[in-house]
């Protein structure tokens, strides 16, 4: 009932920080008992005229202080070890779904439902915080604290004692036929929930259209009427669950109001006296209250039963094997061999093969939506792809341990991120290399000239590089990739913000690179494809044609078209 052993199991740390927590409860309870076990022995000696003066302040006195004192003492303790509880657990379980992600090794990118589950999981540590925090202790602190009672009390009454105890688990029981009602009812709830925002987010979005065709105000209606049906349901559930409190206060109170009428009973029969009968009668809705606590903190078990089973979907998701390859230094080539891609069961990439030899420049162009990124994307090692389709130094790209990919394979997109700091602090994350090798780069990529009138390298970028403009952006992304020595490099739009003069020089720049690295240049201008050693035209995930410009123009129709519109624009025809 709402306690899994196996989240337990996960967070095992937690079982002493709950224990703990408690124990300190139950003192602190036990020091409340003895304050009223006092005061009700002080008010039948008061009433038989017992009490001499001396006794009420070196006896009486210290006790009420000291119990006051230690109770307040271990209240504070409690707050505090369901504090550590709820921290511990939110620690160990971040970690653990961190440690998951990384052995995923990103496998989830490619997949929404599993991206989803990510997100989820990670939102539910939150949740999983107070059901350990709150729910967990209150559990056993409710089924400890009416035994305690009863141990107490039995030895001067026992079939008051007796009744009390066995009342407490009228309360579970009437939540359990409660819940069994609520049920349908919530699922129902829940149904309409999400109906509802369906609808509202598909006509906020298709607003534009509704209201073109001046169909909006049906859609109106509609919603009115929706919202309305979702209201009534909305009370039902709401009405259901004051009831469900309503019948937990009955049990509860009903049930105090038995001990304590025994109770009275006993004490008109003469079998205890006036002290006990008042104990009784003060302690006797202590039975219930942590039970009736526990009940207001059902929707916290729920939740926590539903977010832990997310988490544990994570956690059972099957993980690649542990890859052990590593590329070899020196010079790679890149084979795609039948190529085929999906996102989420959609295919982008049809069957493609491309043979890109080591030290060459191979563009690759095509409209936007053909699937260049995204073929980016496989090589670099982002996307995940099967098996035996793409191979670097002949090496099955499965089977290449992640970080020696990033090693190797440089990647810079058009949108490249920048982060805060210094322009130094963006260029050493590659490389610790020396200012002059820094500032030589800076030059290439044609950026030293703008800072030399900013800060140098020290010129401070905002978060994202907001500072800059989208071409000053790219071309510190370049001039990052450009250190960073690796043997592969892929350019997808890299040059998009930046101006055809200055695009001209990098590119021959990347031309002089094709020497010694191996190129993948991805563009919509046709005019930096031209001196490439091959060029791959993508057309809807197929491969139009291969070869060097001149082929492409024969093969291709879309390369020949593209490449005339451009011409014309461009004033080289
Ligand atoms: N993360 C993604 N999830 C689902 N579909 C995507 C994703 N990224 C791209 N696509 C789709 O894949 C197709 C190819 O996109 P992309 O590779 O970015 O094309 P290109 O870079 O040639 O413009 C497009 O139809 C796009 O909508
Ligand atoms: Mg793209």
């Amino acid at each position: 009932m709402m306690i899994n052993k196996r989240l337990i199991g996960l967070v095992p740390e937690s079982k002493k920080a709950i224990a703990m927590q408690v124990t300190v409860q139950w003192l602190a309870m036990i020091c409340n008992i003895g304050l009223i076990t006092a005061s009700c022995y002080l008010l039948q000696e008061l009433y038989y005229r017992n009490v001499t003066s001396d006794a009420l302040f070196t006896l009486y006195l210290p006790v009420f202080i000291i119990a006051i004192f230690l109770r307040s003492i271990f209240m504070k303790l409690s707050v505090r070890s369901s504090f550590q509880a709820s921290h511990i657990v939110k620690k160990r379980l971040r970690r653990m779904i961190m440690e998951k992600l990384i052995k995923l090794e990103g496998h989830y990118m490619n997949n929404s439902s599993t991206a989803q589950l990510v997100q989820l999981s990670t939102e539910g540590i939150e949740q999983l915080e107070t059901y350990f925090g709150s729910y967990l202790p209150q559990f056993f602190f409710a089924m400890l604290a009416p035994v305690t009672l009863f141990v107490i009390i039995a030895p001067f009454s026992f079939k008051p004692a007796l009744a009390l105890l066995i009342c407490v688990p009228l309360i579970p029981i009437s939540i359990a036929l409660v819940q069994t009602f609520a049920k349908k009812l919530l699922s129902k709830y829940w149904g309409q929930y999400t109906a509802l925002g369906d609808s509202f987010l598909e006509n906020l979005q298709g607003l534009t259209t509704l209201k073109i065709y001046q169909s909006d105000a049906l859609r109106h209606e509609q919603m009115n009427e929706e919202a309305e049906k979702f209201r009534k349901i909305t009370m039902k559930v709401l009405t259901m669950q004051l009831n469900s409190i309503t019948i937990m206060d009955l049990v509860a109170y009903g049930g105090a109001a038995l001990g304590i009428l025994l109770a009275l009973f006993e004490y008109r029969s003469g079998a205890i006296s006036i002290f006990v009968c008042m104990a009784i009668i003060l302690l006797s809705a202590d039975f219930f209250l942590p039970m009736r606590t526990l009940g207001s903190y059902f929707h916290i078990a729920m939740n926590g039963m539903a977010a832990s089973d997310k988490i544990f979907k994570l956690l059972d998701l099957e993980e690649p094997p542990i890859k052990t390859v590593q590329l070899d230094k020196g010079e790679k080539g890149i084979r795609i061999d039948h190529l085929t891609f999906d996102y989420d069961g959609k295919e982008i990439l049809h069957d493609l093969s491309l043979n890109i030899k080591a030290n060459t420049f191979m563009a690759i162009v095509g409209e936007s939506g053909s699937g260049k990124s995204t073929l980016a994307n496989c090589i670099n090692g982002v996307l995940k792809t099967k098996e035996k389709m793409i191979y670097i130094q002949e090496k099955d790209i499965t089977e290449i341990k992640a970080s020696s990919l990033h090693q190797n394979i440089v990647t810079v997109s058009f949108d490249s991120y920048l982060f805060s700091g210094t322009v130094r602090d963006n260029l050493v994350l590659v490389n610790h290399d020396s200012d002059e090798k820094m500032i030589e780069v800076l030059k290439k990529v044609r950026l030293w000239d703008f800072l030399c009138e900013e800060n140098g390298l020290d010129t401070v970028l905002q978060e994202g590089g907001n500072n800059l403009s989208g071409g000053q952006r790219q071309r510190l992304s370049l001039a990052r990739a450009l250190l960073h020595d690796g043997d592969i490099y892929i350019f997808d739009e890299a040059t998009s913000n930046i101006d055809s003069e200055s695009e001209n020089e990098i590119m021959s720049l990347i031309g002089e690179m094709a020497h010694t690295k191996t190129i993948l240049l991805i563009t919509h201008r046709l005019a930096n494809a031209v001196g490439a050693d091959q060029i791959a035209v993508l057309k809807d995930g197929y491969l139009d044609a291969l070869g060097t410009h001149e082929q492409c123009l024969k093969q291709s129709e879309q390369y020949a078209h593209l490449w005339q519109t451009q011409a014309a624009l461009e004033g080289t025809i």
